[in-house]
């Protein structure tokens, strides 16, 4: 176990560089299933996601090799591997990607269903009502999805759920309707622009995808698809951090290879707040001029607020000179760091989906337990301006979507560091 402890109060300034995306990186990597020839993927970000994402596609009879710079070549090994076993997928629910290609190319599957998370229930009802739409046979036996399907026929299917559309089940239902005959008609599919890349990376394969970024796609099956060579996006989270994580400290920070266009709703809730924003080519800058004013922030599928930056935009709206309300509407019970946050000064109130925040003059370091990703980049933003010294344990959870973060901070002036912790350090209260 590891902790990180960061002293509050020095200003961030420089330049930092943005990894690959994650999100787009995961799904990108179990698509190289779907063809027998080899694929070149570019720019992916050295994270415990992406190794549990090598360790399930090796299982899967994948040759998977790390090259130089961040690549990673893979090629087709044992065709005849189906399954992805419960101890790789229970550390990353991401690996339910696998059953879209899986039954596309080998026509069965047996992959360990994905359990819930801290935030929330995560079903993967849309899902198994696309796949099964496409003529698959699925069925839950002892906590494994075991899928077949003789052959995928294309078809119209509505994929939005409760909470809008679904970014992986739009996914793994692309990703099936790519071998798919006939044509396969999503509606409600997700926009986000790592299922847009995915949607690129696959064309680059063969596949015959109209209306790729938008909440229509129309996917004409093809027989076989070649490999392809295919650089991940910059990651939109990852860059967001790093703003808020500029703009909390009274910063100037250059967040380098982000793209603008891919976070507008961010940047306009950091202008909201009264923060500098300038786009410069192919980089983002932020840059405090005086107080934060508080700003009402609602989380809705891409191009709105993002989920994933929910969390860190709490540790921000803390400090405003006001209430601000955060609204989530994409995982309402999405509030584990609210307790944490608390612990260092913070005055939120959960209201439902909705937290009230009433800015503090200042927060001060405390321990904390880190609960999941996106709420161990809060604790640590928090820390980065809060006075004294911020110990996150249970970082695990950060390094699953973060390279190196304590590195890039220090980068940028952050006096922070990484420490090995008790295993009793890392107990928390029942
Ligand atoms: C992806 O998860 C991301 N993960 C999540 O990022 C992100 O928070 C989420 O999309 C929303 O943007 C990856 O891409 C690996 P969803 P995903 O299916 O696809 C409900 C991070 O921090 N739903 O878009 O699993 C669901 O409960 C992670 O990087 C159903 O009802 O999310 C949620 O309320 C955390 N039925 C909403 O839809 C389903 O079958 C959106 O979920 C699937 C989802």
């Amino acid at each position: 176990m590891e902790k990180i402890l960061v002293e509050g109060g020095t200003p961030l300034r420089g330049t930092v560089d943005v990894c690959g995306a994650k999100n787009a990186a995961l799904p990108i990597l179990c698509a190289t299933i779907l063809t027998e020839y080899p694929c070149l993927i570019r720019n992916v970000p050295d994270l415990r996601d992406v190794t549990s994402t090598i360790e399930i596609l090796r299982e899967l009879g994948m040759h998977c090799e790390r090259q130089l710079d961040r690549a990673i070549s893979i090629v087709e090994e044992n065709p005849d591997a189906h399954t992805a076993p419960y101890e790789h997928v229970r550390k990353m629910r991401a690996s339910i990607c696998t059953l879209g290609p899986l039954l596309a190319r080998r026509k069965k599957a047996k992959v360990s269903m994905p359990g819930g998370c801290v935030f929330g229930l995560r079903p993967i009802d849309l899902h198994l009502k696309g796949l099964a739409a496409l003529g698959a046979d699925i069925r839950i036996n002892h906590g494994y999805l075991e899928a077949e399907a003789k052959e995928l026929r294309g078809t119209t299917i509505y994929l939005g759920g409760p909470f809008g559309s679904s970014v992986l089940g739009t996914a793994n239902v692309m990703m099936a309707a790519t071998l798919a005959k006939g044509t396969t008609v999503i509606e409600a599919a997700a926009c986000e622009p790592e299922i847009a890349d995915l949607g690129v990376f696959l064309k680059s394969m063969g596949a015959r995808i109209e209306g790729i970024g938008t909440p229509r796609l129309v996917i004409d099956g093809v027989s076989s698809l070649r490999g392809a060579e295919h650089s991940i996006i910059p990651d939109r989270i990852e860059a967001g951090t790093f703003l808020i994580a500029g703009a909390i400290t009274r910063g100037d920070v250059v967040v380098r290879g982000a793209r603008i266009e891919h976070l507008t709703a961010v940047t306009d809730v950091l202008k909201q707040a009264g923060l500098k924003i300038s786009a410069e080519n192919d980089a983002i800058r932020v840059c405090s001029n005086g107080g934060f004013h508080p700003v009402d922030v609602t989380t809705l599928p891409y191009p709105g607020f993002p989920t994933d930056l929910q969390a860190q935009m709490m540790a921000f709206l803390s400090l405003a000179d006001g209430i601000s309300v955060i609204t989530e509407k994409i995982y309402p019970d999405r509030f584990m760091h609210v307790a944490e946050l608390a612990r260092t000064g913070a005055k939120i109130r959960k209201e439902g989906p909705s937290a009230i925040i009433s800015g503090v003059q200042r927060l001060s370091g405390a321990p904390v337990m880190a609960s999941d990703l996106r709420a161990s980049a809060c604790l640590l933003i928090a820390g980065l301006v809060a006075q004294g010294i911020t110990t996150v344990y249970r970082i695990y959870h950060l390094d699953r979507g973060y390279e190196r973060i304590e590195h890039r901070l220090s980068g940028l002036g952050a006096r922070i560091r990484r420490e090995p912790a008790g295993e009793n350090e890392s107990e928390c209260l029942d």
